[in-house]
């Protein structure tokens, strides 16, 4: 299989951490892939028609693309695991919703910078979405915490990826503050070996 990536990206980053905590890494041919919705560049348009990275390439199936479809694929490929039955798979799904519409925000927040000309960039916007990623950050401290200890999920997977890009790309606005719970599941999380082997170089 080919995974289009880019190691700068949080959705790209799910997929990484998946292929290593089920043992498939050497499943995947990493293709490098980059550009924007501007100049879309190396971005696997003909596999994505949406154009966006991670997408997967199959030698018997279409392309598979968008982060939540290729980890339910690879990790039903390897027995599961990742996904616990309902009712569970609910909760499980809804964290990772959390931690994908956390990278949404962050991302944009980037692209508004590195796209947008100077003089058109709106300030309130930008704030807009940082006001997504803190109200989520206030609820993962606030209800997620038990979920969060439990066994390994997609949605802890989601979470602590979306919590690695912004410390990558938002390290001023100091996300850990007034969220110790949550700064120190991260600080776990992040010691596994799938999260040190995939973090972004800064
Ligand atoms: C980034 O450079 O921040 C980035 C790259 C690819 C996808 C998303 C974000």
């Amino acid at each position: 299989m080919r995974l289009y990536h880019n190691p700068a990206s949080p959705y790209v980053r799910k997929v990484m951490v998946l292929l290593a905590e089920t043992g498939q890494a050497d499943a995947v041919t990493l293709v490098p892939a980059s550009g924007t919705p501007v100049a879309p560049g190396s971005l696997p348009v003909a596999q994505n028609p949406l154009g966006k990275i991670p997408a997967l390439e199959r030698p018997d199936g279409p392309a598979l693309y968008d982060s939540r479809v290729i980890c339910r694929f690879l990790s039903e490929r390897a027995g599961g695991g990742l996904y616990p039955p309902p009712p569970l798979l609910w909760e499980t799904l809804t964290l990772e919703a959390t931690g994908d519409g956390m990278m949404d925000a962050a991302v944009l927040m980037v692209y508004e910078d590195r796209v947008r000309p100077e003089d058109r960039r709106l300030p309130e916007w930008v704030e807009g979405q940082w006001s997504k990623v803190a109200r989520a950050l206030d609820a993962l401290e606030g209800r997620w915490l038990a979920h969060l200890a439990g066994p390994l999920d997609i949605g802890q997977i989601a979470v602590a990826c979306a919590l690695g890009y912004l410390d990558f790309r938002h390290g001023a606005r100091s996300w850990r503050e007034g969220r110790p719970g949550l700064a120190a599941w991260y600080a776990r999380t992040a010691g596994r070996d799938s999260f040190r082997a995939t973090a972004p170089a800064t």
